[in-house]
């Protein structure tokens, strides 16, 4: 009998970017197709885990996720080890969390392989018609310029969360 745990692959990813931007809510959202209306800020670290199937390989996606504030944030080293893909997330509605993509690619950067897949996304699209404050164009430029992936999502209303992950996944695989 086959272990309903058997893998080919496990894949870490991490998610990472300011406080407040939805990181654990695009996770919940992905992982278990929840929304939590008053999440409050991770601390420390949180996993969950979703398994995928890719070309007839059983793929266990190992998703990681910590706190954009400083003061809960994870051992950064230990956070970053063996990822083979992340999420960096901002909200189009606070243009401070999209100025910050640039800090948290160089703390990337400085832990992770140059070679792996990274997915510039911004996140709460579902407020888009009364309070974005970043544009589609500007981000998508900042995305190719840096050599990311970019999708809007919401994770409010699913929007998108289902193809940023697995777009990251086939670039990985
Ligand atoms: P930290 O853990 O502090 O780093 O924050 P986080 O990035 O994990 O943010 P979290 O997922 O906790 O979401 C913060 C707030 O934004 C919560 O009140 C969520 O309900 C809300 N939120 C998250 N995603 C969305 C979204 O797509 N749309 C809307 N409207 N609200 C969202
Ligand atoms: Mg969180």
């Amino acid at each position: 009998m086959i272990s309903e745990d058997a893998y080919d692959y496990l894949f870490k990813i991490v998610i990472i970017g300011d406080s407040g931007v939805g990181k654990s809510n695009l996770l919940l959202r992905y992982t278990s197709d929840e929304f939590m209306e008053d999440s409050r800020s991770t601390i420390g670290v949180e996993f969950a885990t979703k398994s995928l199937k890719i070309d007839n390989c059983f793929i266990k996606a190992q998703i990681w996720d910590t706190s954009g504030q400083e003061r809960y944030k994870a051992i950064t080293s230990a956070f970053y080890r063996g990822a083979v893909g992340a999420l960096l997330v901002y909200d189009i509605t606070r243009k401070p969390s999209f100025y910050h993509v640039d800090q948290w690619l160089k703390e990337l950067r400085e832990h992770t392989e140059d070679t792996i897949p990274l997915v510039l996304i911004g996140n709460k699209l579902d407020l888009s018609d009364v309070n974005r404050a970043v544009s589609t164009e500007e981000a998508k430029q900042y995305a190719t310029d840096a050599g990311m992936l970019f999708f809007e999502t919401s994770a409010y209303d699913s929007t998108n969360v289902n193809d940023a992950f697995e777009t990251m996944f086939d670039h990985v695989y």
